[in-house]
């Protein structure tokens, strides 16, 4: 029997969200039904309400989750009802160009559910990510689950679900950073401060923060910075090199996604080292770099979607190092809110007063 439950969805381009009854179908073949315990509000919700994403509206927002398999379709094995889960964006196919090349992090053909959850006038959600998440219960493809420790608190782990992980990967997986190096980190919110984190855990003995706004700096040393650097006051380059005995990290992570940030990465970073953009630029933004500058300082520049993340392989291994101490998910949980408080939720990650805010169910 179909289900109607309470989700918040994004009804016109603009207009402020709201909590609406919504239509879950049963799961079908490779499909699950998903009791959500937890879902942060990321930058990307707002993108989408916005319609910087694309216009397929009505939205049903939310994607970064954790809850419990309620029930799972035909053919399902890979979870059963009462597991305890986190949903990710990249359920990989085995089959494209990329999985068929053993790099299945690139999957080209990611799955989501076949069916559509509906308003109850039948109108059709678009979920984000292919996810929605703002919901009492969701129906997603059951390769979006990836089975978790059960002990693990949902507010801190559903955040492995995108901007953390995006974070993590970037530095670890993306970047390759390994102990001993030193990392520069351009823009301190969630995903930058994930990036801090996977840094100090993974052995980086030289990490620096950078952000235009002293509060973010200040949470940053708690990841795991070393050093900070406001970029409204200081010059970035040369402080980086400063503090990097006059050379430049070997590996610059940006997590702003501006053409003025990623020019003082790339002039940041050592010879051979390692420029990461996690930072996502408009369509229109342009950079323009001097070819010899990007011959001769060698190295590699790298994008890195989703941190590169197999979910199955990295959100156990990366909730074990949370629930050892080893790597501060908890400190990304601002606030703990209703579904109804998004979009005022919204409101103070654009004044920046929050890593992130997390919907608890
Ligand atoms: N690649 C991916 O898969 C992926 C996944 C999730 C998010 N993202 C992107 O990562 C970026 C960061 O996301 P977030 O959730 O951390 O956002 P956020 O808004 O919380 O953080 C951005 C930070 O950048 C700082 N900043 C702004 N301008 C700056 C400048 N000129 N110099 C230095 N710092 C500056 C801000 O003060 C803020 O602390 C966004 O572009 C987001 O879309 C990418
Ligand atoms: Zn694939
Ligand atoms: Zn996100």
């Amino acid at each position: 029997m179909p289900q109607t439950v309470r989700g918040v969805v994004a009804l016109s381009k603009g207009a402020p969200v709201e909590v609406v009854d919504v239509v879950v179908p049963d799961p079908g073949p490779g499909e699950a039904v998903v009791a959500v315990q937890s879902c942060g509000v990321c930058h990307t919700d707002l993108h989408y309400r916005e319609g910087g994403i694309n216009d397929e509206f009505p939205f049903l927002l939310g994607h970064e989750a954790a809850g419990v398999v309620e029930a799972v379709g035909e053919g399902v094995t890979e979870v059963a009802p009462g597991d305890f889960v986190i949903l990710n964006w990249r359920a990989v196919c085995g089959q494209c160009r990329a999985c068929l090349k053993g790099k299945p992090w690139y999957c080209f053909n990611t799955h989501n559910a076949t069916q559509r959850m509906t308003l109850t006038d039948g109108t059709e959600l678009s979920p984000a990510l292919g996810i929605g998440a703002f919901i009492e219960k969701t129906l997603v493809a059951a390769g979006q689950c990836t089975k978790v420790d059960p002990e693990a608190d949902a507010a801190a782990v559903g955040l492995l679900g995108c901007g953390v992980m995006a974070g993590f990967g970037a530095a670890v997986n993306t970047g390759g950073v390994q102990r001993g190096d030193s990392v520069a980190v351009i823009g301190c919110g969630g995903v930058g401060n994930a990036a801090i984190a996977g840094a100090r855990t993974v052995g980086a003995t030289t990490i620096i923060a950078v952000d235009v706004d002293d509060a973010k700096l200040e949470t940053a040393r708690g990841f795991g910075a070393t050093h900070t650097v406001n970029g409204r006051s200081e010059d970035v380059v040369e402080r980086v090199r400063e503090l990097t005995g006059g050379f430049g990290a070997d590996v610059v992570v940006e997590a702003v996604g501006r053409p003025e940030t990623y020019e003082q990465a790339f002039y940041a970073r050592d010879l051979a080292g390692t420029v990461v953009l996690v930072g996502v630029p408009t369509p229109e933004q342009q950079v323009t770099l001097p070819m010899i500058e990007i011959f001769g300082r060698g190295g590699s520049l790298k994008s890195s979607w989703y941190g590169d993340c197999l979910p199955s392989r990295d959100f156990p291994m990366l909730v074990d190092l949370y629930r050892q101490g080893r790597f501060d998910l908890d400190g990304f949980v601002s606030e703990r809110i209703a579904l109804d408080e998004v979009e005022s939720a919204f409101e103070k990650m654009e004044r920046g007063e929050v890593l992130r805010s997390v919907v608890v169910l």
